[in-house]
């Protein structure tokens, strides 16, 4: 599809401070705007990042079909920019909208529509250790309706805003046993609105504890670890990698992927499987579990050191330099920011 460029007069860059980026506040200067109606795209445009317009019965406020996507693009010390597995990102989102009754992006709009607004915002990618620039995709439905039905028209959108890290210091986390995240046959695979949005009220209770973030447990029981909703979960136990299998509840991260294909080509024992509770808190006692981690793109590599389950703490011994998730993170990393042969073909420059 042909992408018209309404480029802005005056970059807001210089007002940046790139050593204070923080996360999710600061917008690059442009964003790509795709409109979906009689059945197809009509138009996708590059135009100034700023506020849209919008009718008070637009669909999406009411009944939730919103759905997103989160990337990383990073500058490399050659300054190409490079994107993390973004089509793996471009394959999910359109699972999301099918599951959501929405129409699918085509790969024109998607890559090729990053490809370009990257190329216009390229000075927003920051160099800095430990910063990035976060890609949202995102696609909402757009018709004046209050029916409760599939909305005829959408808007997709990318901006891009420049990152520093998610969680600035090791996560305490709280074992949720009575909130859900996800049920069997819900939406908890997609990435749509309405699953963070549900996620805010037992993590805010959750906060007041004194914790980071709530690790899911299955709906049905509350027996078995399932994610953390901002990133998938990971322990190493006796030397093995485990994480929960990926199903209708759990949401197939890239980054979870990603971790997972590197443990397995360092010959690693990677279990996708349930852990329970039960095993993981008694493996804590015991020494059984030696790391425990987040894996998400905002969240990248995020080590958990406490974990509490029914009024009590449980901790995890202390990061080592050489344990697998500080490898791990060096490892993508390295990928990423194009210091190590991509030998996976996960990089897509800009
Ligand atoms: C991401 O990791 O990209 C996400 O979408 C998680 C979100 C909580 C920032």
């Amino acid at each position: 599809m042909q992408i018209d460029i309404n480029k802005i007069s005056n970059s807001r860059i210089a007002e940046v401070d790139f050593n204070q980026l923080g996360f999710g506040k600061v917008f690059a200067d442009h964003m790509l705007v795709a409109e979906y109606a009689d059945g197809k795209w009509q138009k996708a445009t590059i135009q100034p990042y700023g506020p849209l317009s919008f009718q008070p019965a637009m669909m999406s406020l009411h009944y939730g079909q919103a759905i997103f996507e989160g990337m990383k693009a990073y500058r490399s010390d050659a300054g190409d920019i490079l994107v993390f597995r973004p089509e793996e990102n471009w394959k999910r989102f359109n699972k999301s909208a099918a599951r959501m009754c929405m129409p699918e992006v085509p790969e024109d709009i998607f890559l090729g529509g990053l490809k370009e607004l990257l190329k216009l915002d390229k000075n927003w990618v920051p160099s800095q250790d430990g910063c990035s620039l976060y890609i949202r995709p995102f696609m909402f439905a757009t018709d004046e309706y209050v029916g409760v039905t599939p909305s005829s028209t959408y808007k997709f959108i990318i901006f891009n805003c420049p990152v520093g890290s998610y969680y600035a210091k090791p996560l305490r986390v709280k074992i949720e046993t009575e909130y859900i995240r996800a049920a069997k046959g819900g939406v908890g695979f997609a990435k749509n609105a309405g699953n963070y949005g549900g996620s805010l009220f037992p993590t805010q209770l959750a906060n007041k504890e004194g914790y980071d973030q709530i690790i899911w447990t299955d709906a049905a029981t509350h027996t078995y670890v399932e994610e953390a909703g901002t990133m998938n979960l990971m322990f190493i136990i006796d030397g093995a990698l485990v994480t929960a299998p990926t199903g209708d509840t759990i949401l197939d991260g890239v980054t979870r992927k990603s971790v997972l294909q590197v443990a397995k080509d360092w010959g690693m024992d990677v279990q996708e499987r349930l852990l329970s509770v039960e095993e993981l808190v008694k493996g804590i006692e015991s020494g059984k579990v030696q790391e425990a981690f987040g894996a998400g793109t905002a969240a990248v590599i995020a080590p958990i050191q406490t974990i509490g389950y029914n009024g009590k703490d449980y901790d995890l011994p202390e990061r080592k330099p050489d344990g697998f998730s500080a490898k791990v993170y060096q490892e993508i990393n390295d990928i990423r920011l194009g210091k190590k042969t991509d030998t996976r073909n996960w990089i897509w420059k800009a």
